[in-house]
């Protein structure tokens, strides 16, 4: 496995891979990213890693700083796992200058995470287009955990038409249903025996669309109302159409539901997607 910090090494090291997968990371490793590499690694000869903590996805409130740097584990992994690549710049071989050109997407990036995560999906937009012009993967795998990062990079590889295929891959869960995340790690103990109710609650709402269930915004407000009874702040649950994260109608099919909320300091997310017959 080659670690490789610049962007020239990188270059120098892919001129003789054209047949490339990229699993883009934030470090901080868990059996998630694992899965992303299995699903990787079987579609090409070469599978590169990148670690990147992006500031430009971090608001002025949110724990750029803190986030947790584990390159050495992170790579023990990456090993073990069988990775080709691992491309671990630092800060000023991405952003050498203030970044001004910014990819901006649609209108989506201000819904749900990006009605509270403002200018976030503007910064993965961006660091992510840089990383696939670096790499130059023909598939890049994506996590459906962050649903709606996933979504944002899907319809901007295809408005921009970039030769990318992006794969999504399943969330992996903990036996007791909490979806792995590098936050998991500021709960208390407490707060992860409360953790896996924000699934439990999503199922919930899942088992009422399909009993026949329509009334969206009903279901949203009481499932935010189970889990403030039980200590979280949501910030939201929202059942909305998978295409597009829009509010669905009656008629819609493939639905996801969504939510975002604070147990203690961590903030969580999770989602799960609904096919109704
Ligand atoms: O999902 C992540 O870890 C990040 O948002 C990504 C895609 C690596 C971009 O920084």
């Amino acid at each position: 496995m080659d670690i490789i910090h610049s962007v020239a090494d990188l270059r120098a090291r892919l001129e003789r891979e054209p047949n490339n997968v990229f699993v883009p990371t934030m470090g901080n490793l868990h059996e998630g990213h694992i899965q992303l590499i299995d699903i990787a690694k079987p579609r090409a000869a070469c599978t590169v890693v990148s670690i990147f903590v992006n500031r430009l996805q971090f608001g002025p409130r949110e724990d750029f700083d803190r986030y947790p740097r584990t390159f050495e584990a992170d790579c023990a992994r990456l090993r073990e796992a069988g990775v080709n690549v691992v491309f671990a710049p630092e800060e000023k071989e991405i952003y050498p200058e203030p970044q001004t050109f910014v990819v901006e997407p649609s209108d989506l990036q201000y819904l749900l995470e990006g009605a509270h995560r403002p200018g976030h999906f503007r910064g993965v937009a961006t660091v992510v287009l840089k990383l696939f012009n670096l790499v130059m993967p023909h598939s890049a795998i994506f996590g459906k955990k962050d649903y709606q990062q996933y979504i944002v990079l899907r319809d901007m590889v295809r408005q921009l038409a970039l030769p990318i295929e992006i794969i999504p891959a399943e969330t992996v869960r903990a036996p007791d249903g909490l979806a792995l995340s590098s936050r998991n790690a500021y709960l208390s103990p407490e707060e992860r025996r409360e953790a896996p109710r924000l699934y439990n609650v999503l199922k919930k709402v899942r088992a009422e669309l399909e009993a026949g269930a329509r009334d969206f915004q009903r279901l949203d407000q009481e499932a935010m109302a189970e889990l403030t009874r039980h200590g979280w702040r949501p910030d939201y649950v929202a059942v909305r159409r998978q295409a597009d994260l829009r509010q669905p109608s009656e008629r819609d099919r493939g639905l996801v539901i969504l939510a975002a909320a604070r147990l203690g300091r961590p903030r969580l997310i999770d989602n799960i997607e609904v096919v109704l017959a």
